[in-house]
């Protein structure tokens, strides 16, 4: 059951290293080759997709827009990500040239499944990162990955989502090797950055302090902005997604080259701002965006990587996650942001676990 923890929301957020270690190692060989039984795309089939487009709700959607980047980034192929109650209903551009990847925990998401159903009508190729075994969206794909998060019981979904960022992160490599387009020494140094991540989330969550202090911290303000440029936006939107779905603050996200064209205007003394620094090239661009909410009394949380410590100068409190190529670090990013939107969400008084009006899995349109 719970061993121990107050809740399972906390319990799965402590599992994140086994989930990532499981999804990653069980699906290396021991030349570090990629093994992906479920999916039998080969090179031929590649050639012919032009087009993919990613497909999911919530959580497992932030997910997907990791994956776009990642694909993109590695196997430069043009990607789409779609929140799948929207994807029926703009007609989109599939045929048998597209590649659908549907990615859900639970597998019988609704408008996941439907979205997945118009576009194998259209004769797309089905992919799914899928985390329950034999589930609806499993059983209708051509390939399946599979997670190995183990069952998630919290409505908030924390381990589901790091583990669909690996699954992610080794379907990306994978079309990469097979379409020639990562060199063995980039290939390499991926896996092996990626094989180092279980212990880094590991050190994460085993210095918690700070963001346990935070969360008992008491605001003065009543809505919280997530900010960040390149992957961390998306993470911001993940981070935002927790807080507000299990503690009822309002909160939402924005890249912050955004900031001047309309959202600055809601910063007062006091409102509390996550920023997200992690990605080394836009580093100081993002230091200059703290200093733009900092000036008009923001207060400000950044995550940065270790050993960037100029954003000290700038932001009030900084969460550090270990060093890590830039593309990889939504999968450290992301844990401070849960145990800080849980911990705010335990001084509340929240139901953590069962937040008010949320159903783990909805079947429903
Ligand atoms: C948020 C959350 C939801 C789910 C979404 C999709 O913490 O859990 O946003 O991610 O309902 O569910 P699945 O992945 O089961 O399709």
């Amino acid at each position: 059951e719970k061993e121990g923890y107050q809740h399972f929301m906390i319990k799965e957020i402590n599992e994140q290293p086994k989930g990532v270690s499981e999804t990653l190692m069980r699906r290396l060989d021991k030349e570090d080759n990629i093994v992906l039984d479920g999916i039998k795309l080969t090179k031929e089939d590649l050639e012919h997709i032009n087009k993919i487009y990613i497909v999911a709700c919530g959580t497992a959607y932030h997910a997907g827009l990791v994956g776009r980047y990642a694909i993109e980034k590695l196997a430069r192929i043009p990607v789409e990500v779609d929140v799948a109650s929207e994807f029926r209903y703009r007609d989109p551009f599939v045929d048998e040239n597209t590649l659908f990847i549907a990615v859900s925990q639970s597998g019988e998401t609704l408008d996941t499944l439907a979205a997945l159903r118009e576009a194998k009508r259209k004769g797309a190729r089905i992919l799914s990162i899928v985390n329950v075994v034999g589930s609806s969206v499993a059983r209708e794909s051509h390939d399946v990955f599979y997670t190995w998060a183990g069952p998630e019981i919290a409505v908030a979904s924390t381990k589901a989502y790091t583990t669909q960022l690996i699954a992610m992160y080794l379907i990306a490599l994978h079309m990469a090797k097979t379409a020639d387009s990562i060199s063995n020494e980039e290939y390499k140094k991926v896996i092996q950055e990626l094989k180092t991540l279980p212990e880094k989330v590991k050190g994460i969550l085993g210095d918690i302090d700070k963001i346990q202090h935070l969360g008992d911290a008491q605001f003065s303000n009543e809505s919280v902005f997530f900010m960040g440029r390149g992957l961390d936006v998306n993470v911001a939107h993940e981070g935002s997604l927790k807080l507000k779905e299990i503690s009822y603050i309002n909160s939402f996200a924005i890249a912050a080259g955004e900031l001047k064209h309309g959202t600055i205007a809601l910063i007062e003394k006091g409102t509390l701002v996550m920023a997200l620094a992690t990605q080394d090239h836009l580093y100081d661009k993002m230091l200059s965006n703290i200093q733009e909410v900092r000036a008009r009394g923001a207060y400000v949380v950044a995550v940065a990587k270790e050993g960037n410590k100029e954003v000290e100068k700038t932001a009030d409190v900084v969460l550090y996650i270990p060093n890590t190529m830039d593309e990889l670090t939504p999968v450290l990013s992301i844990i401070p942001l849960q145990l800080f939107a849980y911990f705010i969400a335990v001084a509340r008084g929240c139901d953590v676990d069962k937040p008010k009006n949320l159903a783990k899995s909805v079947t429903v349109e």
